[in-house]
């Protein structure tokens, strides 16, 4: 039975304070069940942080991002073995965000997906379409190609560590969230896209994340779709009232 999930991606928000008090109010309003797998990505700087303080909570610390090298002549980046040190093994790889602003290719994004399994990490591997491919009705094809570019060389066995996020850009900080019914057309191509491309265990055993504006007052609508296995929380995961009652909503 694939897991449900419920990860919030805080994105650049958050001093160290500001991370040990939202998890502190974290901590005393979910207690993380064998039912909803429960994740946060603070910034890079307060990962260890985030480690310490949740280290009996259940609730799982992942990285934002990682490169894709060793280590080396790098300024400014963060290796997998640096986050496997402090405890991180969950890494975000793939969000729009990086895609768009730091010009993140499918093929930059394979060679992450390599590093992050070949240190054992699990991948919240991102993708999702454009307005304008969306009104082209191209939302599918650029769905597939993503994930067939920076995702479909890996091995059956690798993905019992991976986690999907369809998270279509249009959704994303906008208040224009997919409609159940959009995200669920989408999650059942994606599992159907898998199954012809692997085979239909393995497609039934991926979480599919759904992320965009998703908020307490959507969640449990959007959550109930059969392909649909949580979600991948941005702005309403800085809050731990809101992010609460999305997980809640699982
Ligand atoms: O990675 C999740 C994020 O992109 C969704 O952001 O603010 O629309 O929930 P938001």
């Amino acid at each position: 039975m694939r897991k449900k999930i419920v990860a919030g991606n805080w994105k650049m928000n958050k001093n160290l304070a500001e991370t040990n008090t939202l998890l502190s109010e974290l901590t005393t309003k979910l207690k993380a069940s064998s039912e909803v797998e429960i994740i946060v990505a603070p910034t890079f700087t307060n990962l260890y942080s985030a480690t310490e303080v949740l280290k009996s909570s259940g609730i799982t610390v992942a990285a934002q991002n990682m490169h894709e090298a060793e280590n080396g002549a790098y300024t400014g980046e963060i290796s997998a073995d640096m986050l496997k040190s402090i405890g991180v093994e969950t890494v975000i790889l793939g969000h729009s965000e990086r895609r768009a602003y730091f010009g993140e290719t499918d093929q930059l994004l394979a060679n992450k997906v390599n590093t992050a399994l070949q240190h054992e990490m699990t991948i919240i591997f991102c993708f999702g379409e454009e307005l304008q491919d969306r009104k082209s009705d191209n939302h599918f094809s650029i769905v597939e190609q993503q994930l067939k570019n920076g995702l479909f060389h890996i091995t059956k066995a690798n993905w019992k560590n991976v986690i999907l996020a369809y998270e279509p850009v249009w959704a994303i900080g906008t208040g224009e969230t997919a409609s159940p019914e959009q995200a669920q057309e989408m999650h059942a191509f994606i599992r159907k896209t898998i199954a012809n491309t692997y085979d239909q265990e393995t497609a039934d055993e991926v979480s599919i994340l759904y992320g965009g504006s998703v908020k307490p007052n959507n969640a449990q609508e959007i959550f109930a779709k059969t392909d649909v296995d949580g979600g991948l929380i941005g702005g309403a995961s800085l809050d731990a009232e809101n992010f609460s009652a999305i997980v809640n909503a699982i």
